[in-house]
């Protein structure tokens, strides 16, 4: 994918979107997600979540059943439009209760209209490894600020040096701790191919916010 501005990558995601191309969008949060979520939930429960290039916002939603305040950022309308139905009393009904909140902003995470949100957790799957690569740096700025000290950040990327083929170029060997360098620290990097993402060689990454 070789989009130069944020329009015409709004166009290619709402596209995406509209015609149903969306093999991420499979319904499950994934396990690593999940995991995640079984250990931490009782210290984190009330604070902060973002979920960045959110999509359809089955894991912010996600987010707010462990009890966070959960942001989910989307370029896409069209995604954000099925992300709000979600909401909706009548797609709710027969789910469980969110024990906290969910909300959706349209936003170019490239550029958040946010400053130090104090967030004590920020997923990313399958946003960050999308991008052009000269709107990376910018990215990996806007997640440090938005994470306070110790908060996490939790990814989701294609492995770049299998990615020739249209979509995502994915994230060469050491782009993620070169982004992220000095403000952010790896706490694990597992790779292979996730079981609810479409079959491509991965990584789920774990970084923690550096305290100051
Ligand atoms: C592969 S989809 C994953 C969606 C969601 N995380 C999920 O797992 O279902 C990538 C998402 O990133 C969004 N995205 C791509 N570039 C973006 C940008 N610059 N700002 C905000 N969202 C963006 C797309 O609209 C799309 O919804």
């Amino acid at each position: 994918m070789n989009i130069e501005n944020t329009k015409e990558l709004r166009a290619h995601w709402d596209e995406r979107y509209r015609s149903g191309q969306t093999p991420w969008d499979t319904g499950i949060t994934p396990p690593e997600v999940q995991e995640f979520w079984k250990k931490h939930t009782p210290s984190l429960a009330g604070n902060l979540a973002l979920d960045i290039g959110c999509g359809t916002g089955l894991n912010t939603l996600f987010l707010a059943r462990q009890g966070l305040s959960a942001i989910g950022f989307d370029l896409s309308g069209q995604a954000l439009m099925l992300a709000c139905k979600r909401l909706s009393p009548s797609a709710a009904s027969g789910q469980e209760r969110p024990r906290g909140s969910a909300m959706f902003v349209q936003a170019d995470v490239t550029r958040l209209p946010v400053g130090s949100l104090g967030a004590t957790y920020a997923l990313d799957i399958g946003c960050l490894h999308s991008l052009p690569d000269d709107r990376r740096p910018a990215y990996a700025q806007g997640v440090i600020r938005a994470l306070r000290p110790g908060g996490y950040y939790h990814l989701y990327v294609f492995d770049g040096s299998k990615s020739d083929g249209p979509g995502a170029r994915g994230m060469d060997d050491g782009e993620v701790a070169a982004l992220f360098d000095g403000k952010m620290e790896i706490v694990s990097e597992e790779r292979g191919v996730s079981s609810t993402q479409v079959s491509r060689p991965s990584s789920w990454f774990l970084l923690k916010r550096t305290e100051m």
